[in-house]
Parts: structure tokens; C-alpha cells; sequence
């Protein structure tokens, strides 16, 4: 049993405030991974709770002890580094060892623990190599080994994949989950890059300017991105972003600008929009759908635009339009030569609109409209895609009267 938790932490180097006040639990057995753009204090908040960065104020616990004056080496967590920091002048083995021998331990709990390390992580080929002798994939491998031979209680990894190239980054990454789900280690990764949070997490944290911005399951803060922010943050290529305003027509909320009327479903919005207020709609590039070209979608808005440019990318192609001065990407699922200038009939999935307030940036989405928990309360040590949180469905009965609201540029 490895819970940690940050109740109000802050870091404060000189002037600057790099880490503003973090709440956040983290469950036993998990794998949480803290994203956010460089700067916004990822590594600041892992360093405090590795132990290398003084705590300026707020409560670390694990498993509920207050651990922020427990030095490093007394917390039972292990960390692994973007450069490895392994010895230079030691083999693999010794590196295995160093810890552990500087612990004290027993010899022959030290040649089980190396030998379990060296089992899980197939170094045995390497054992009598210097670091200088490894691929960057296996002096990574080492380092790992390293922290699994202290047998932690957490790990802690901050952004280890990013010296990589990305064929193997793709590997490892499949690999660190793997032997996070072996261990069952609680363990907080920290990263810049959106779709290894989004492939290796049970809860992903996202962050920006030292604050926390949401925290979910991958799907939730994908499906129900609370905000702007993280609605741009989270999916590649990035959630396009429509300007406007709410107006009402006979009972109905239309998103409105001079080129789009789109419906706003009472089925994803409640009655929370009331006219006139100034929105951003938010349409990710799969839910624009280039006609003929993917599932159609059974609530969607037509809007006819020019391809300025296509980008194929063999199982798909993007394709970069735009509706008045605003680009937007979409994707088209079944690929075809597009050729430039091409004018295409896309039809905008309703169904899947994100509205957000411009002036807060916030989403209008109620809690009661949403289909998943979110949160981090439903996690149970049960790994990502284990089917614990539910799958956004959003059929509703509502029907969009299209006929008019089919606008040529
Ligand atoms: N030792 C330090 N002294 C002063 N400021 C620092 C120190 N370490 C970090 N900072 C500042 O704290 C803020 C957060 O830094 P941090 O290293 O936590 O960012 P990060 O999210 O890990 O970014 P990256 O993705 O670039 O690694 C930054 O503005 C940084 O300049
Ligand atoms: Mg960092």
C-alpha cells in the first residue's frame, strides 16, 4: 500500500513561484503521469516528492505520514532521470549494486534483488559493460534497474524516454507500463509530451504554470477537458477553436458566427447557455468529417470550404481549411489524393462539440451532462483501458434541423 499525497504544496525559488498550491491524491498501485508545457513545475513537484527540493509550504504524505522533512533516501521512493546518471566508471552490475551495498544490505539480499532486476529487465548480456558501452535504450534499462533493485515504494520517473529516438521511445514506453503493471508499483511520470501521458496513465494530471488544471482518467480529460487549456493540450493535432456567440432561435441555442450556425444539444449542455454570450466551440479534427470520407456523423452541420492544404500521412490525411479567417484541421479516415484548392463539403459532428466561455476559458458543460465520473476517485489499482471509466456516449434524441443551417463560404 503506497498512497502519496500533496495537500497545498507550494515552491517558492526567490521571487518566483514555480509551484502554486497542489492538491492532489495519489491512489495506490497507479500510474500517474504530471503533463503540462516546460516550465509549468512537473519536475519541481516530483523533486519535492523524491526529497531533493525543500518543501516551501503545504503537507506531502505517504501512505498519510508527513514525509516533507523525511530526507530523500528515508522515503522509499526511487527516481529515474532523464540522463540516466549512472556511473560512469562502474558496469552494469556495480551500478545495480551501488545502493544497496552504500545500504548496507546483506550480500545475498543484494545478489536476489540484482538478480531479479536483471531477469525482469533482460540485462544479462550487459552485465560487465560501462555505461559507454550501451545504446541510450539500455543505459535507460539500467537505470531502471537501479531503482526496481531499491524496491521502492514509489517511482518516480521524470521524462526518462526523452534522449530516445522515437522508434524507441514507442518501445520503451510499452515496455515501463509493462513493468509498472508487474510490479505494482505506485508511480508518478512526469512528461511534456501529450501522447505518452495519454498512452502510459491511469490518471493524468495536467498542469500549467504551477497549478493543476485537471485531473482525470486519459479518456476523461480527453472527452471532458475541463477547460480551454486542456482542451488544446491534450490530442494531436490539437481541438480546433471556432469564435462566437450563443443565439437563440424558437425555443432553440444555436452557436453562431458569420460563417457557422451550429445546434448546441440540450443533451451536452443542459440549459446552461441562456443567448447572446460570447463562446468558443471547440470541434477536435476527427469530428469534422470530410463527406464520403469516414463515418458520417447522424448530427452533423455542413459547411462547404477549400482544402488550402493536405498532409498525407498514409493511414490518414489532414487537411487544413478554414472558415472565414479561422484554420481548422480535419481528418480524413479514408484516405484519397486531395488535390490543392479541392472545395470539400465537411460536416461538423454536433454531437461532439465542446463549447467554452471566452472570457474564463472554462467549459460549459454541467457535471450532469457529463457521461464519465472523471476524477480519480473510481481508480482501484486496475489498469488503464481496464474498462473503469465509462466510455463517452452522447446519443440523444435531439435533431438538429440541418436545411438551413448548410452555409457555402
Ligand atoms: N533551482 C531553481 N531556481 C529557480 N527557479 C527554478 C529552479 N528550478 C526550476 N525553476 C523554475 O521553476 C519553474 C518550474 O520548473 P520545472 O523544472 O518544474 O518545470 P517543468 O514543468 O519540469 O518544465 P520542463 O518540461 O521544461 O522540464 C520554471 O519557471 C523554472 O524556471
Ligand atoms: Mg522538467
Amino acid at each position: 500500500m503506497s498512497t502519496v499525497s500533496l495537500k497545498e504544496l507550494v515552491k517558492v525559488y526567490g521571487r518566483e513561484i514555480a509551484v502554486r498550491g497542489i492538491d492532489l491524491e495519489i491512489p495506490d498501485k497507479a500510474l500517474t503521469v504530471f503533463v503540462g508545457p516546460s516550465g509549468c513545475g512537473k519536475s519541481t513537484t516530483l523533486r519535492m516528492i523524491a526529497g531533493l527540493e525543500s518543501i516551501s509550504h503545504g503537507e506531502l504524505r505517504l501512505d498519510g505520514r508527513l514525509i516533507n522533512d523525511v530526507p530523500s533516501r528515508d522515503r522509499g521512493v526511487a527516481m529515474v532521470f532523464q540522463s540516466y546518471a549512472l556511473y560512469p566508471h562502474m558496469t552494469v552490475r556495480q551500478n545495480l549494486e551501488f545502493s544497496l551495498k552504500l545500504a548496507k544490505l546483506p550480500a545475498e539480499e543484494i545478489e536476489l534483488r540484482v538478480a531479479r532486476a536483471i531477469g525482469v529487465l533482460e540485462l544479462g548480456p550487459y552485465l560487465d559493460r560501462k555505461p559507454s558501452q550501451l545504446s541510450g535504450g539500455q543505459r535507460q534499462r539500467v537505470a531502471m534497474g537501479r531503482a526496481i533493485c531499491r524496491e521502492p515504494q514509489v517511482f518516480l520517473f521524470d521524462e526518462p524516454l526523452s534522449n530516445l529516438d522515437a522508434k524507441l521511445r514507442n518501445q520503451m514506453r510499452v515496455e515501463i507500463k509493462r513493468l509498472q503493471r508487474r510490479l505494482q508499483v505506485t508511480t508518478i511520470y512526469v512528461t511534456h509530451d501529450q501522447i505518452e501521458a495519454m498512452t502510459l496513465a491511469d490518471i493524468i494530471v495536467v498542469m500549467r504554470d504551477g497549478i493543476i488544471e485537471q485531473t482525470g482518467s486519459p479518456l476523461d480529460v480527453f472527452e471532458n477537458p475541463e477547460n480551454r487549456f486542456v482542451a488544446g493540450f491534450i490530442g494531436s493535432p490539437q481541438m480546433n477553436f471556432f469564435d462566437g456567440v450563443v443565439g437563440l432561435s424558437e425555443g432553440r441555442a444555436y452557436f453562431e458566427n458569420r460563417h457557422l450556425r451550429l445546434p448546441i444539444m440540450s443533451t451536452r449542455f443542459g440549459d446552461v447557455v441562456t443567448g447572446g454570450e460570447r463562446v468558443v466551440a471547440g470541434f477536435r479534427p476527427e469530428d469534422i468529417v470530410p463527406e464520403g470520407h469516414g463515418v458520417d456523423p447522424s448530427h452533423g452541420i455542413e459547411l462547404i470550404s477549400k482544402v488550402d492544404f493536405a498532409e498525407m500521412l498514409g493511414n490518414e490525411t489532414l487537411l487544413f481549411s478554414s472558415v472565414g479567417d479561422t484554420e481548422f484541421i480535419s481528418r480524413m479516415q479514408q484516405p484519397r489524393l486531395v488535390e490543392p484548392d479541392e472545395t470539400l463539403a465537411f460536416r461538423f459532428n454536433v454531437e461532439r462539440m465542446h463549447l467554452f466561455d471566452a472570457e474564463t476559458g472554462r467549459s460549459m458543460r454541467t457535471a450532469a451532462n457529463k457521461p464519465t465520473e472523471g476524477g480519480i476517485h473510481g481508480f482501484e489499482g486496475k489498469p488503464n483501458g481496464s474498462g473503469d471509466y465509462r466510455v463517452a456516449s452522447d446519443r440523444g434524441d435531439e435533431r438538429p434541423r440541418g436545411g438551413n443551417s448548410t452555409l457555402p463560404r
